[in-house]
């Protein structure tokens, strides 16, 4: 199917089309911004983010859940609700077919949704956690969700977490919190990517919560082509070699097809 690509002026096509035929280890470095057009608020919009609403600290620390674990729960299920509504959108998509296209490609991201897996990207590392991995608070031990417990719209009554069949300890989401550290694995094979690619892509993130902000930045050490797709400014504009404003989903669909043309 024929696609505009009139999203890219013809001189950054080119310099794309080089780039990209050049690249050995492509890393799509993902933030909220990529699942915006599916739907899911991003975290620091002012005007529609899930922070704007709640204040992050009520709702994302391991302090606020053992003070309330109710209404964290009911707050991140009402999110894996949202996320079982949503469809990947251009974006996911695009950075699939790229996987399929290109030599390598890693996708790292922050986002706890599955929407990159869903729109068929493989070995995707999820820095902070996947919100359906749910597990005990207590134990650790795995957690299995059955079915959805809440719709859409923001739920009125919050609603204790289910109890570990192993210990009794709550149940809580599978995601990182602020002050917990990210999952070692995950984030060694991350860093080893922005040491290892020549190409980034960071789409759709403020670049502002570390460790996971790092990453482009490592990769501009090492000698990395940085590209970056958002529609406004970000912390990481200056160590960019390329700043794309825009959508994720028009432009990295652009991009996937110059991977095909
Ligand atoms: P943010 O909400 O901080 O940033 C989202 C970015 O996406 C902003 O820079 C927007 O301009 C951009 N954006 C919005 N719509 C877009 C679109 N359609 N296409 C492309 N970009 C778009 O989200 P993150 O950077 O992901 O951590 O936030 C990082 C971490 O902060 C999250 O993983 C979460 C949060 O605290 C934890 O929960 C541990």
């Amino acid at each position: 199917m024929e696609r505009d690509l009139s999203v890219l002026e013809s001189h950054t096509e080119q310099w794309l089309r080089e780039v990209l035929a050049q690249a050995r280890h492509v890393l799509v470095f993902t933030g909220a911004g990529v699942s915006q057009e599916s739907g899911i608020a991003t975290f620091r919009d002012p005007s529609e983010g899930l922070w704007a609403r709640f204040h992050p600290q009520e709702l994302a620390t391991p302090e606020a859940f053992d003070r309330n674990p109710a209404l964290v729960w009911t707050w991140y299920e009402w999110r894996r609700a949202l996320i079982a509504n949503a469809e990947p959108n251009a974006a996911h998509l695009a950075i699939a077919q790229m996987q399929q296209q290109l030599r390598r490609v890693t996708v790292v991201t922050q986002n706890v949704d599955d929407l990159h897996e869903r729109a068929g990207a493989a070995q995707v590392l999820h820095l902070h956690g996947l919100l359906a991995a749910a597990r005990c608070r207590q134990c650790s031990a795995p957690w299995q969700h059955h079915g959805l417990t809440a719709g859409v719209e923001p739920p009125q009554e919050p609603r204790e977490p289910p109890r570990c069949e192993h210990c009794g300890g709550y149940i809580r989401p599978g995601v990182v919190w602020f002050g917990e550290s990210l999952p070692t694995a995950t984030w060694d094979a991350a860093a080893q990517a922005s040491t290892d690619c020549d190409l980034v892509f960071s789409v759709g993130t403020s670049s502002l919560v570390y460790p996971a902000a790092e990453l482009p930045h490592n990769a501009r050490h090492n000698g990395a082509t940085v590209v970056q797709v958002n529609p406004e400014p970000t912390a990481l504009d200056d160590t960019a070699h390329l700043n794309l404003r825009g959508k994720a989903g028009p432009i990295m669909a652009a991009i996937a097809d110059l991977c095909s043309a």
